[in-house]
């Protein structure tokens, strides 16, 4: 496998891009606006000067090498020889939807769909496609270059070959992956969106402040980062979208978005993304 497309160029697509070029893959990224994707250039641009210091690499490639290996477009079309797709469009199902119909329309019938998503069912989301055995959950971890495991995600249809292709380019990025069942939110955001929406209600209760909050977890707890840290590194309008995919989908209350988290989005409030969530940021 050489080429391989992503689509969405935001906070999870730039890092998947950035990563699969820097182990040698020709990279077709994908999203909606020319300046969305100038912006995603100088995002992952910086990030491979960020990642060169960071892995206090000797023999690290040149930034600008790795970046040639990335096609920015807005088309579709270019995706047509890709033998692999990993989708990082936002967590609403309408837009998942609409992607998966182009997709299924334009790539070769070989192609297999990686679904990068937090909650969304990926049985659910293979019915949008005539190739149901090809696609595959695939909730990379944040920030995507410097995370070293995955949960991959085997939906109801997905063969045995499509999973072992999907292992093949995984380790090539030099991620394990561990393989779960479909169930909306899988593990991880199934257990970690209960702690991101209850710390949010224990602030609006005034029970305590995000910086006390964190603090519990990771001193008493031993967690590398907080709840609401963590929400503000994924953005609040995915936790507060992926809420409401588990809230649908489980029809349990304790699935509830918290008020104060919804309100926050309404403002504008989206975590790092935005310089502003529980934190702020320079
Ligand atoms: P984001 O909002 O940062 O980026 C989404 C990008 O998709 C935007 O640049 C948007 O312009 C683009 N887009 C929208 N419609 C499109 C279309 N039709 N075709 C191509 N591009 C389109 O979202 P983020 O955080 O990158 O999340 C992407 C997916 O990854 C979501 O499903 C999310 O749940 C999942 N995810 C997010 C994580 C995080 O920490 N943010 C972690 C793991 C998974």
């Amino acid at each position: 496998m050489n080429h391989v497309g992503v689509i969405g160029a935001g906070v999870m697509g730039c890092g998947v891009a950035q990563n699969l070029a820097q182990v040698g893959y020709s990279v077709t990224l994908v999203d909606l606006t020319e300046t969305i994707l100038e912006q995603a250039r100088e995002e992952i641009r910086n990030n491979l000067r960020f990642y060169a210091y960071y892995t206090k690499s000797e023999n690290h490639a040149d930034p600008e090498a790795i970046l040639s290996r990335i096609v920015f477009t807005t088309e579709y079309q270019q995706l047509a020889t890709a033998e692999a797709v990993i989708e990082n469009a936002p967590e609403k199902w309408a837009v998942k939807e609409s992607v998966y119909r182009s997709l299924d329309a334009i790539c070769s019938p070989d192609c297999i769909f990686l679904v990068n998503t937090s909650c969304i069912s990926i049985t659910k989301i293979a019915t949008l496609t005539s190739r149901p055995e090809r696609v595959i959950g695939t909730h990379f971890m944040n920030p995507v270059p410097l995370k070293d495991t995955i949960e991959s995600i085997r939906g109801y249809h997905t063969s045995d070959t499509t999973i072992a292709a999907t292992k093949e380019l995984l380790s090539r990025m030099g991620k394990e992956c561990v393989l779960v069942n479909d169930l909306p939110g899988f593990v991880s955001n199934r257990l970690s969106h209960l702690f991101m929406n209850e710390a949010a209600l224990v602030v609006q209760d005034q029970v305590a402040t995000p910086e006390e909050v964190d603090t519990i977890f990771k001193q008493c707890f031993g967690h590398k980062m907080g709840p609401l840290e963590t929400a503000d590194l994924i953005g609040l309008d995915t936790v507060v979208d992926s809420l409401k995919i588990l809230y649908e989908c489980y029809q349990d209350p304790k699935f509830r978005c918290c008020p104060m988290l919804q309100k926050m989005v309404d403002a504008g409030l989206l975590g790092r993304k935005s310089g502003r969530g529980f934190y702020t940021y320079q």
